[in-house]
């Protein structure tokens, strides 16, 4: 199965794309927590993604197209499925990831469209907060960690994303409505669209995403 999620920034892809990967056995592949990586690592890819990624515009579809053809590659092996969270972002980035799929004799199952207003992402990209080491993602408001501030898992003090400064959410989502949202006709021409309301609680977002993970579950 391969899962593709698409959405404006804070719309809670990456929320979902977590409690899948905690339900069944899946391979994650997020765009956005792949590039963050390089960059920490100071890695020569890290180094040409990061001004792209602090002034709110797309990496250039080469560079993550690569990323993606190597972590695909790197885990294939698993026969698990696959949820594609933040990519494709771009018509070409979906067009190559077809050609890979096709090499390896298989085709996207669904691609979630999360929709919700601006105002209301935008609360919940101020009140994100993320772990620095596991990249897990809080809300100081609507997913709170046990401790004040402070990671479950890791027990480290969480950070904010330096892209969560509101004049850059605004700059990613201008960006969304133009060159992502027109995947949402790409896929919908081939039948493999699901919009999922996204405004309401992450329980029963998660409820209607598993309903449909389950109806295509071979
Ligand atoms: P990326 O990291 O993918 O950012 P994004 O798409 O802008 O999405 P976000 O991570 O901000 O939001 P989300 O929808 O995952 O929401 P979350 O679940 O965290 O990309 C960052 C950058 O990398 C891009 O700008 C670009 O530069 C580059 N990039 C990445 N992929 C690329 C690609 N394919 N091509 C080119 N460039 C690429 O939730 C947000 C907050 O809300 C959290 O605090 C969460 O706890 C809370 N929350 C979640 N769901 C709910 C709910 N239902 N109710 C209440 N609160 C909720």
């Amino acid at each position: 199965m391969f899962i593709v999620f698409i959405g404006p920034p804070g719309v809670g892809k990456g929320t979902q794309a977590n409690m899948l990967v905690e339900k069944y056995p899946m391979v994650k592949i997020s765009t956005g927590d792949l590039l963050r990586e390089s960059i920490r690592d100071k890695s020569v890819l890290g180094e040409r993604a990061k001004g792209f990624m602090e002034r709110g515009e797309l990496v250039p579809d080469a560079l993550v197209i690569d990323l993606v053809n190597e972590k695909v590659n790197s885990t294939a092996a698993s026969g698990k499925s696959y949820i594609f969270d933040g990519f494709p972002r771009t018509i070409e980035q979906a067009k190559e990831l077809d050609n890979l799929l096709e090499s390896r004799s298989s085709k996207i199952s669904v691609a979630v469209d999360f929709s919700m207003d601006e105002e209301e992402r935008i609360e919940r990209l101020s009140g994100r907060r993320m772990c620095p080491s596991c990249q897990r993602t809080y809300h100081i408001k609507f997913a709170k960690p046990k401790n004040d501030l402070t990671c479950d898992a890791c027990n480290i003090p969480l950070v904010q994303r330096s892209d969560d400064d509101e004049s850059v959410i605004r700059q990613r989502s201008s960006v969304y409505w133009d060159l992502t949202r027109p995947l949402l006709d790409f896929y919908r021409k081939r039948n493999l669209l699901q919009t999922i309301d996204a405004s309401r609680n992450i329980d029963l977002v998660f409820s209607d995403l598993d309903r449909f993970i389950q109806k295509i579950k071979p």
